[in-house]
Formats: C-alpha cells, sequence, structure tokens
C-alpha cells in the first residue's frame, strides 16, 4: 500500500483536515476509532506495504489475543447469512488526486438470506474506507417491508478481513435484507483485487484498472460475503473517462454519458457465481473479434498489439477450443460472450474470470514473425486451460479451497486435451509426462510432500489459501486425473463428468461428487471393470502425499509397491490410514509381445505370470505411456535388457517410456534403490536418439547433476560426455535445417532442435558458441534487423552473452527496454542473466527490484534466472538475505512467486555450510515470515539434507563413470 493511504490515528486526526478522495468521501474519525475498537492495534502500525496484508501474515504467526469465541475473529464466515443478489458501483481515478494517489470510489448493496437468527452481520472488506452514514459504516434495510434491526455499531476487524455491524435485536430467519455501504479503496499496483496497470504509448504513460480477485481479493473491492461457495448474482456498473471502454463478466446492457468526462456503462446481470470469479476493467484497449458465432469472442490488448495482428492466433483457437469444451463436457458454453484480455501487469500468468479472462501479455499474444512456437504452445496451452475453467470450476464451483486441487488440476489435465484439439498435428497430450508428472513427482518424493486434498478446516487464512497454489495441486492433479481418465476410459470419464456438471451447474461441489457420478457411470456399463470403486481407489492417491514405487522380478513375477522417498534416510512423520500403499493400475507389454493390464492393490506383494519372462532375452516394460502416476524398478537382468533394446532398436519402445526410461532410472538412483551408473547406463542410447521426449526427460534429470557439480572437479568429465553424446543430435539438426537455416516440421522437432543447440553450446561444442557469437554480431550491427529465428533466441542470447561482456549485455538490455513485445523482453531478460560478470550480474540484480525498469511481475523471474546460473548464484543468495524483507512486502502478493523464489535460489545448496547457512536463514526471518513460501522453505532444507548425502555418496563414482564414457 502506498505510504500514507491508511493512517496512523494520530495522522488520521491531522488527515481528516483534508479532503480525502476526490470525489468528496470523507472518512471520519469514527472510521478509525472503530477499527481501533476491535483491539487491532497493530493494524494501525503496519508498515506501508504494496502487497495486501494478508501476504505478509505468515500463517503460523496468526494474533493470538483473537477471542475465537467471536465469529468475527474466526476466518470462515458463519453460515448465518446467505448472499444472492448484489450491486456494484465502482468509479476508478486513473489519474492522481492531490496526495498522489490513485483511488478508487464504490457503492454496493449486497440482499442477502437470514438462515440461522444472529445479531451480527459479518461480510468480508478488506483495505476499503467508509463513508459513514449516521455514525455507521453501513445502512441496512428490509426486503418486502419487513423491518431491520437497529445497528448497534460497526468496525472493521482487520485480521480476519470482516466489516461486522452488530445489531441491536436479531434478524428474522427465512427474511432478506439489504445492506448498503459507500467507500473507497487505493487503486494501487499490487496486483490484487481492483489494481492499476501501467503501460507507454507513443512516448506517453497510460493508465488502466483491473481485478485479480482469486483467491481472497474481491473483499479488496467491495464488501462481500469473500467465499467461493456463497455464490450470488451481480450487477456491475463502472463509471469510466469518456475515452476508456469498460468490460466485465457480462455484456454491455447501457452506456450512458455522466458528464462530460465520464460514461455510466451498466452490464447484464451475472448467472450465480463465486466473488473470485468476478471481474472488471476500464481501460483504452483494443479487440480483435470473431464474427459469425453465436458466442461473442474478443482479444482485447494495447492498441497497438492488436494493430500488429498479435490477438489473431488466440482469436483462431478459441472458438474451437469452446466448441471441443461444450463437446467434452456435454454442456453449452454458459454466458453470452467470452472476453479474453492480455494485460501489461499481471501476478499470475492467467486468470479464468467468467466471460472475462485475463493474461499476462505473452500468454495471450503472439507475433508470426518474433514469437517462438514455444511462445505459441504457452498461448494454446494457457487459453485451454482457463476456457476449461469456464465450466469446471465457473459453472459447477467446489466449495472451499481445500479442494483446490479438483478445480487447478482438473483444469491443468484438460488444458491438454483443448490444445491438441486447437493443434492435432503437435502431440501435445504426451507433453503432459514431462511438464506435470515428471516435475510434480520431484516434489512429492519428498517427506516434506502434503497430500493433494487438505482437511477443509485446516485451511482458513489468506496466506493458508495462497499456498495451496503449489505443484501438487495443479501437476499431481493434473497426474492423477489423466490416470483415473486412462482406467476408466475417456468416454467412460466423459459420461460421469457430464453428469456431474448437469447435476451441479451454478452451485458447489466437493470431490467426493465427483466420485460420485463417474461411479454411476462404471455402474451403467459393463466393459470396465473395477477392483473396488472409484473412491476407493482414488482415496488412496489424494489423501496421502507422495507415490509408490513398483517393483518387478521378471523372472518371478513378482511385484511390489513401496512409498517412494527421494532421500531414503529421511523421516515420514506425516501417518497416512492407508499406510503408504496404493491401489495401482498396471499396463505392461513385452519385447516378445502381448499386453496386460491389471491391479496392484495394498498386498505386500504378488505373483503375476503375465509378467514372468520365458527366456533370457526377453523384457518387461511397465506403466505404458506412464499414465501411472508412479515409478517403476526391475531386476537387474531385466534393466540390461531394455538397455540392449534401447542401444540396438530404440523404436520398439514408445517414445514417452523411452523418456521414463530415464527419468525413473535417475529418479531410483537418487533414492538408492539402483545404482548411480545403472541410471547412467540409461543414457548412453540418447546417442542414435532424436526425438524430444527422451533428450528433455535425460537433460532435466542431469540438470540435476549439473546443478551439484558444477562447481567441482566433476563437471569437467560430466560435459565431455554431454558433449560426446549430443555431437550426432547437433549435425542431425544441422543437416535436417540447412546449417541451421530452416525449422525443422514439427513442434517436438523444433523443441529438440533449441536442446541440441543449447546442450552443445553449454558442453563446448565450439561451432555452436561460434553459431551464437556470430549471430548476435550480425544483430548487433544491425539492430532493426534481427537475424535469429525466434524459436532459437532465448538460447542464442544466452550464449552470445555468456561468451560477451558489457558491449553485447548493454546492446541486450537497450533492446530489452525498447522492445514492444513481451515475448521478446522475456528471452532478453532471461539472457541477460547469462553474462559470466559478476559486476554485471550485481547490477541486474538491482535492477530486478526497481519497477521502473523490470516489472513487478517479473522481478522474481529474473532473479532465479540470475541464481541459475552458477557464477550468479552466491551473488542472488546474498542479494535475498539482504533483501527479504522488502521481497517480501512489496513482491508477495503474487501467486507463485514466494516458493519459486525460495526453490530456485537454493537448488545448488549441497553443502553443509549451505544448510547451516539456511536454517540461519530460517531463524532470521522468523518474525518477517515466509508466507506462501513457508513450505518451499521446509523443502529446500530437506533437499540441502538430501543432496549433501547424495554428493557424499556419488561424487566418485559419477566422475569414474564420466570419464569412462567421455570419448
Ligand atoms: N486460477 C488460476 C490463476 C491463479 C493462480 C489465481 C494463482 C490466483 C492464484 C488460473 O486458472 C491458472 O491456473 N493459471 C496458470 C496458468 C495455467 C496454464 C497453469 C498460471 O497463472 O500460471
Ligand atoms: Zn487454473
Amino acid at each position: 500500500m502506498a505510504k500514507g493511504f491508511f493512517i496512523s490515528k494520530t495522522l488520521g486526526i491531522v488527515g481528516i483536515l483534508f479532503a480525502v478522495a476526490a470525489i468528496c468521501t470523507i472518512i471520519t474519525l469514527s472510521v478509525l476509532y472503530s477499527e481501533e475498537k476491535n483491539n487491532n492495534k497493530q493494524r494501525l502500525e503496519k508498515p506501508t506495504s504494496q502487497i495486501p496484508d494478508t501476504e505478509a501474515t505468515p500463517a503460523a504467526t496468526a494474533p493470538t489475543t483473537l477471542d475465537p469465541s467471536l465469529a468475527w475473529n474466526r476466518y470462515r464466515l458463519p453460515k448465518s447469512l446467505i448472499p444472492d443478489h448484489y450491486t456494484v458501483k465502482l468509479r476508478p481515478n486513473l489519474t492522481t488526486d492531490d496526495r498522489g494517489l490513485y483511488i478508487f470510489w464504490g457503492e454496493s448493496t449486497v440482499r442477502f438470506l437470514c438462515k440461522e437468527e444472529t445479531d451480527v452481520i459479518i461480510i468480508h472488506s478488506n483495505k476499503l474506507n467508509y463513508t459513514m452514514k449516521d455514525g455507521y459504516h453501513v445502512s441496512l434495510k428490509g426486503v418486502n417491508g419487513s423491518q431491520p434491526p437497529q445497528i448497534d455499531s460497526t468496525e472493521l476487524v482487520t485480521t480476519t478481513q470482516y466489516l461486522v455491524v452488530h445489531l441491536q435485536s436479531k434478524l428474522v430467519v427465512g427474511h432478506h435484507y439489504e445492506m448498503e455501504s459507500t467507500f473507497v479503496g487505493e487503486l494501487a499496483d499490487d496486483l490484487a483485487g481492483f489494481y492499476r496497470s501501467e503501460y507507454t504509448e507513443d512516448g506517453v504513460n497510460k493508465v488502466l484498472a483491473t481485478t485479480q480477485m482469486e483467491a481472497p481479493y474481491a473483499r479488496k473491492s467491495f464488501p462481500c460475503f469473500d467465499e467461493p461457495g456463497m455464490k450470488a448474482t451481480f450487477d456491475i456498473t463502472l463509471i469510466h473517462p469518456s475515452d476508456h471502454i469498460a468490460i466485465s463478466n457480462m455484456p454491455v446492457k447501457s452506456s450512458v454519458k455522466q458528464d462530460d468526462n465520464w460514461n455510466i456503462t451498466q452490464f447484464d446481470t451475472t448467472p450465480r457465481m463465486s466473488t473470485y470469479l468476478l471481474a472488471y476493467i476500464v481501460c483504452q484497449f483494443e479487440a480483435a473479434e470473431e464474427q459469425g458465432r453465436d458466442v461473442q469472442i474478443r482479444i482485447w490488448a494495447r492498441p497497438q498489439a492488436i494493430e500488429a495482428g498479435h490477438g489473431q492466433y488466440a482469436l483462431n483457437i478459441t472458438g474451437p477450443i469452446l466448441d471441443f469444451f461444450a463437446d467434452h463436457y456435454n454442456t453449452p458454453y454458459p454466458l453470452p460472450k467470452s472476453d479474453q484480455v492480455g494485460l501489461p501487469d499481471f501476478s499470475a500468468g492467467a486468470m479464468e474470470n467468467w466471460g472475462l479472462v485475463t493474461y499476462r501479455e505473452n500468454s495471450l499474444l503472439f507475433d508470426e514473425l518474433s514469437s517462438s512456437i514455444s511462445n505459441k504452445e504457452r498461448v494454446v496451452t494457457v487459453i485451454a486451460h482457463e476456457l476449461a475453467h469456464q465450466w469446471f470450476g465457473n459453472l459447477v464451483t467446489v466449495e472451499w479451497w481445500n479442494d483446490l486441487w479438483l478445480n487447478e488440476g482438473f483444469a491443468s489435465y484438460v488444458e491438454y486435451l483443448g490444445a491438441d484439439f486447437a493443434e492435432p498435428s503437435w502431440n501435445l497430450k504426451d507433453l503432459i509426462v514431462l511438464n506435470d508428472v515428471h516435475q510434480v513427482m520431484a516434489i512429492d518424493a519428498l517427506a516434506s510432500s502434503h497430500p493433494l486434498s487438505t482437511p477443509e478446516d485446516e485451511i482458513n487464512t489468506p496466506a493458508q489459501i495462497s499456498e495451496l497454489f503449489d505443484t501438487i495441486t495443479y501437476s499431481k492433479g493434473a497426474s492423477v486425473l489423466r490416470m483415473l481418465s486412462s482406467f476408466l476410459t475417456e468416454d467412460l470419464f466423459k459420461t460421469g463428468l457430464s453428469s456431474y456438471l448437469h447435476t451441479f451447474s451454478y452451485n458447489n461441489t466437493v470431490y467426493q461428487n465427483l466420485w460420485d457420478h463417474l461411479q454411476q457411470a462404471v455402474d451403467r456399463q459393463t466393459a470396465v471393470q473395477l477392483p473396488v470403486s472409484v473412491q476407493e481407489i482414488m482415496d488412496r492417491w489424494i489423501l496421502q502425499m507422495g507415490f509408490p514405487v513398483l517393483k518387478l522380478d521378471t523372472t518371478t513375477g513378482v511385484l511390489s509397491q513401496q512409498h517412494f522417498l527421494l532421500d531414503p534416510t529421511s523421516n515420514v512423520t506425516r501417518s497416512s490410514q492407508f499406510n503408504y500403499q496404493w491401489i495401482v493400475p498396471i499396463s505392461a507389454t513385452k519385447k516378445e509381445g502381448g499386453s496386460y493390464s491389471g491391479w496392484l492393490s495394498g498386498d505386500e506383494s504378488a505373483v503375476y505370470d503375465q509378467l514372468k519372462v520365458t527366456n533370457d532375452n526377453d523384457w518387461v516394460l511397465l506403466n505404458i505411456n506412464m499414465t501411472g502416476y508412479y515409478l517403476v524398478n526391475y531386476d537387474d537382468r531385466n534393466w540390461k535388457q531394455l538397455q540392449n533394446e534401447l542401444q540396438t532398436n530404440l523404436a520398439s519402445i514408445p517414445v514417452i517410456n523411452r523418456a521414463q526410461i530415464i527419468h525413473d532410472g535417475f529418479n531410483l538412483a537418487r533414492a538408492q534403490h539402483i545404482p548411480t551408473t545403472l541410471a547412467l547406463e540409461n543414457t548412453l542410447f540418447l546417442e542414435n536418439e532424436v526425438e524430444y521426449m527422451p533428450w528433455e526427460a535425460a537433460l532435466s534429470s542431469l540438470s540435476y547433476f549439473q546443478l551439484m557439480f558444477d562447481r567441482s572437479e566433476v563437471y569437467g568429465p560430466m560435459k565431455n560426455y554431454l558433449k560426446r553424446l549430443v555431437t550426432p543430435l547437433f549435425e542431425h539438426f544441422k543437416s535436417l535445417t540447412n546449417n541451421w537455416a530452416d525449422r525443422p516440421p514439427t513442434l517436438t522437432e523444433q523443441y529438440n532442435e533449441i536442446n541440441a543447440i543449447s546442450t552443445a553450446c553449454s558442453n563446448g561444442i565450439v561451432e555452436c558458441g561460434d553459431l551464437a557469437s556470430n549471430l548476435f554480431k550480425q544483430w548487433m550491427n544491425d539492430p532493426s534487423n534481427n537475424p535469429i529465428h525466434p524459436n532459437l533466441r532465448s538460447t542464442i542470447y544466452c550464449n552470445a552473452i555468456a561468451r560477451g561482456g558489457e558491449e553485447e549485455w548493454e546492446f541486450a538490455w537497450n533492446q530489452f527496454l525498447n522492445a514492444t513485445l513481451v515475448t521478446e523482453a522475456d528471452k532478453l531478460r532471461s539472457g541477460m542473466a547469462c553474462s559470466k560478470e559478476v559486476w554485471i550480474l550485481q547490477r541486474y540484480l538491482s535492477y530486478a527490484l526497481d519497477p521502473t525498469l523490470i516489472r513487478k511481475q517479473d522481478a522474481t523471474s529474473t532473479i532465479i534466472s540470475i541464481c541459475r546460473n552458477v557464477i550468479g548464484q552466491s551473488l542472488t543468495w546474498d542479494f535475498i538475505r539482504a533483501n527479504w524483507k522488502k521481497l517480501f512486502e512489496d513482491y508477495g502478493g503474487g501467486s507463485f512467486s514466494f516458493s519459486s523464489l525460495i526453490q530456485g535460489v537454493t537448488q545448488r545448496f549441497s553443502t553443509e555450510f549451505e544448510l547451516q547457512q539456511l536454517e540461519q536463514f530460517e531463524q532470521d526471518n522468523m518474525d518477517v515470515g515466509f508466507g506462501s513460501g513457508t513450505r518451499a522453505l521446509e523443502q529446500a532444507l530437506e533437499k540441502t539434507r538430501s543432496n549433501i548425502n547424495w554428493v557424499n555418496e556419488n561424487k566418485e563414482l559419477v566422475l569414474v563413470w564420466f570419464n569412462e564414457h567421455s570419448n
């Protein structure tokens, strides 16, 4: 919050002499007195910060002075009052007032039903200052002629973010009431609630007002019952400058002039919906629009971006994706229109507001000439993800945040189906294995992981809600739903899904409702038989953390399971009602032919005759296409046979399983289930491999080796091995692309071309380094003519800047400042982190915390890219330690940023000394807290301990192995 907006009591008395808002709203002394009455004095002295209070208050240190027997001291709303309709009128000021503040003015009415007798109205309100009427924050009316009770007093409770209205007598069960209020809030640049974003156009600074309500920020825009289960209808009205437009969830109902400068735009009433899905924007954007559809589709962005055609790709794919989901869900798109907006400042990647989806520019806008294929994939998958939510999440919504995993996990799974429909030639569905399954297993294999599903009563505070938006929720959610859909078959899954959506439209659910509807679908047919109910199978995957490793002995057919822990010495303190046993869907093929599918239940081990080999040359492959969320280990003989097959006839093993073998091998080795050398031997076949998935799996597994060893003598031999391995791949793409002049045809080939170049460059293939430097030099000589293909820019920039000096860096920085396309700016921003000059990196770090140079939304990712660079590692760690408080207060409001910052800066930690430093860091910042990074810190400590052990155990033998395999 900018200075002086929330004023201390004394300042307030002085401040009262000034007009508080340009629009004649006066904050009276009583506001301040009544706020203080609830003994939240710390609020008045709280340091001013840019982010909502909620993020800065670590869950663990919630004030203990609050008496929990008073309903307004509890974070969950009582169930006594149920809202059914709001009218909200808002007027954002897009210029500063006389104190230099941007503010918005609001007026709202909420109609609610009294379901249980009560003499207090408790409604969310955060950082809003009310105009007092007759000494109270609100006024109350009865609906249908009923008399409302007299108000006794009103107060703002800042800790729990409530406006509380104490009544002289009770509200009557079954009666409706209306509560009205007028208020002012700051239109801050804090990316939360109703906030401000800025950009320059032709040298002129432009200001816009937009919203981000998820998860607990609608209350920062108007007083509301701000829980997903409290669905209501909304009439939104925006008063805005006449040279700006206003958009919201619903179509415009009317837009009239208020006076010479202001318009009043009213929107149609929304369907019953949750507050976190509301959105409204006042801006000077333009739209690309598709004609001739029932549902109006528009892509909004800065006029220059729209005029340059950067919204065209999003526009082209939105219609097909909406059609796909309408069909997939067997339910028409629920709203009359679909707007999507690219915003210059945005905390998450995108947000599924119903009918008005908001995006970071890089996740919506695409330029055929300067954006890369991966930018394009990002756009199609993010759009598919957010549009998937328009039904699953928006039409049917989870009752409370503890079931967030169902909402986000589901969208993270079906985004692949929607994107695949829009780009059928890209094989996108396979990529979930790399992007989600593999990614999340690395975290879910820690003893400090957590179950997907959390009990409702464990999620209360805004910080606890924010912390739920993690990799487990997204990627494990997606992985287990994919597994479920796979063993049910997609058709059966769709049948159950459609019945779930039809039953709960405009209402709320718990995850068990989905299981029930899937079970009904199972029960109505005979083709698919399950060993036990959907719920019994799924409970084990969502109520216990982690996943199993299956061990198959192919000579005996004995198959067993065990909870997989990356660090076998770690202590699992979390108990499980299922004893860390799962009901596992199995699929297998054999060299000699034949496939098998079945189940492994929680028993110790069982004999599967079908999984026994018939001769010594035979092999068995488990978990086909890695549809199961588990790892697979075999007897030594079977591993050797698989390696042999890969080196002689790799096409006989499906491409996803070639990636799986590499992935599982390295993880098994980390956990000491197999020797590290066996995992390394699994990579030998890459000499003959040109497919992306196996290479990507290997490079991301080996990036762990790089992190552990790039400050040690192992690194030289490791580079030699990688250089040997990648040389044929580099040559393959060099000839395929006509000496790097063309691009290969498919998406995965284009991705692997990038892998080839980046691996070749970073492991000492001189030809590659020269290619990078020369291309970059060419560009420096003719700055308006970038000769580097967009696909290759990230890696070329990085390598050229790493080989170059100040001149290259300054050139990139100027290009960054002048970039009109964010995807281009992003590539430069990450490339600049590759410099080998300490002073340049140190200066770059300081730029990262200057919002006039690097947008707040990009600060954490910039810092993380600097510490990914081995030269930047210790600089970044010092920087974060020195600036933790500032980072926490200014940048903590974003969605994922905190945990990834901690994850990023600690990823190389592998010595006792680093562990001590991390423990010290935890101690030193207890008072400031770690907010949504609390769990990440715990995980970082665990990972550091396990890294120390791993390096001790493996350093010598890895060094020997790389030396032996370098030539
Ligand atoms: N609902 C989220 C956006 C969000 C994230 C809001 C965190 C509040 C906190 C949205 O649906 C989402 O998941 N966006 C992703 C992109 C997606 C493709 C995974 C994001 O923002 O990265
Ligand atoms: Zn989502």
